[in-house]
């Protein structure tokens, strides 16, 4: 660069990689979005496989390959893909599933996001979704048909934390040449691996406990290789890029994933038993409550522990919902989960917006229905928040 201006300077000075460091303890982000090449024969050997090294960050980064990596031994795969939020990934997934006169039988609760996503925009693209109750093994069977190809759960679903029995869903769906694919999102790797009890396919919001601190918004989904590669391929060629400083967050997040998920968990457990014994409480859904409608399944599914969210009804419908999130000091309203700090939302008015009201109260998701991020303060703090916040309606 001897003798070059300030101008080209300011473009190459410091733009090229240190010499190899191969004992830093954290591994460095790679913001590039581009790789360069000796040759043009170079760049095919690599674009091929050939050759080992990235080409595009589209296509691939060597920091979210890293994240890959990470989530793909969490979960127990043969590879994985990770993306620019959990919506993008779960669509990717879907896509690689799925094609043009399919059908998918889903759990009538979930995410109320991904509930549209099929609704309505799988529904253009000429693939139809029955919507049952998949706690009900009868339900799923009678539901499933011959295109049938995916049957789509949530570990423990958002927003009444049912879950539904894996092994045997798994089982059921094989039988018809149907793949299982499972939102591990509010269980985590730490509480449940699906592949391991007969999943297929695991996808991650890890905006949520992945990450863990509220600053990132990523997805990934983990299968086995041929699937992985059809995901890749579509992502490619639809964008929905992660980047690389948000996957190194999430490698960040993941290094305290099972120590937060313990307390987290703890505190769910101790909040929703306070709940259960509450006058004005009419209902507490977690699968840790032995009332749980769901609890025998959870006992299968999950393994040291039930995870961080719980919901509960209050009397007084919305109105007495609104009171108590609005008096509620510690537990801020905010419309997401899993970071270290309690928060709570109200899924009608947030996370099920998009589904019709009267479908959604028949599901079980009412006006009256408050749902809990709990988070890793200390338990008194958390219960003394809620306390006071009840004594209000
Ligand atoms: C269970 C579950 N899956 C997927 C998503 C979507 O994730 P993202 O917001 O990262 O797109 C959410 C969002 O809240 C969720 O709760």
């Amino acid at each position: 660069m001897e003798g070059k201006s300030i101008a080209t300077l300011a473009v190459h000075a410091g733009s090229k990689s240190p010499p190899s460091i191969t004992d830093a303890k954290v591994a460095p982000i790679y913001a590039s979005s581009v790789w360069t090449f000796d040759s043009l024969n170079q760049l095919d050997e690599v674009w091929e496989g050939r050759e080992p090294g990235f080409v595009y960050s589209r296509m691939a980064n060597p920091t979210v390959q890293q994240l890959e990596q990470a989530v793909c031994q969490l979960e127990g795969g043969d590879g994985a893909a990770a993306y620019g939020s959990g919506t993008a990934a779960i669509a990717v997934a879907l896509m690689a599933g799925l094609n043009p006169g399919d059908h998918v039988v889903a759990h009538q609760v979930l995410y109320g996001g991904i509930f549209a996503l099929l609704r309505y925009e799988f529904a253009k693209l000429g693939i139809t979704t029955s919507f049952v109750d998949c706690t009900d093994l009868n339900a799923v069977l009678g539901a499933l048909k011959s295109n049938t190809k995916v049957v789509y759960l949530e570990t423990i679903c958002n927003p009444l934390m049912e879950v539904a029995d894996i092994p045997e869903i798994a089982a059921i769906a094989h039988g018809r040449g149907a793949r299982v694919l499972v939102d591990n999102t509010f269980a985590s790797p730490v509480h449940c691996r699906p592949r391991e009890l007969g999943a297929d396919v695991v996808m991650h919001s890890a905006t949520k406990y992945l990450c863990g601190h509220s600053d990132v918004t990523a997805g990934i989904i983990v299968g086995d290789s041929d699937f992985i590669k059809k995901a890749k391929a579509i992502g490619t060629a639809l964008g929905p890029t992660l980047s690389p400083f948000d996957a190194w967050l999430v490698l960040r997040g993941i290094r305290t994933l099972a120590i937060r998920m313990e307390r987290h968990s703890g505190n769910a457990l101790a909040l929703a038993r306070y709940l259960a014994s509450h006058p004005k409480v009419s209902a507490v859904h977690y699968p840790g409550l032995a009332s749980s409608t769901t609890a025998l399944q959870a006992q299968h599914v999950l393994s040291g522990g039930y995870g961080g969210m719980l919901s509960f009804t209050v009397t007084g419908g919305l109105a007495g919902a609104r009171a108590v999130i609005d008096t509620l000091e510690l537990a801020e309203l905010a419309p997401s989960l899993a970071g270290t700090a309690t928060t709570t939302t109200h899924p009608g008015k947030t996370s099920h917006r998009s589904i019709p009201r009267a479908e959604r109260e028949e599901y079980g998701v009412g006006d009256g229905l408050v749902r809990v991020s709990v988070g890793i303060e200390d338990i008194h703090d958390i219960i003394a928040d809620f306390t006071r916040a009840l004594s209000r309606i």
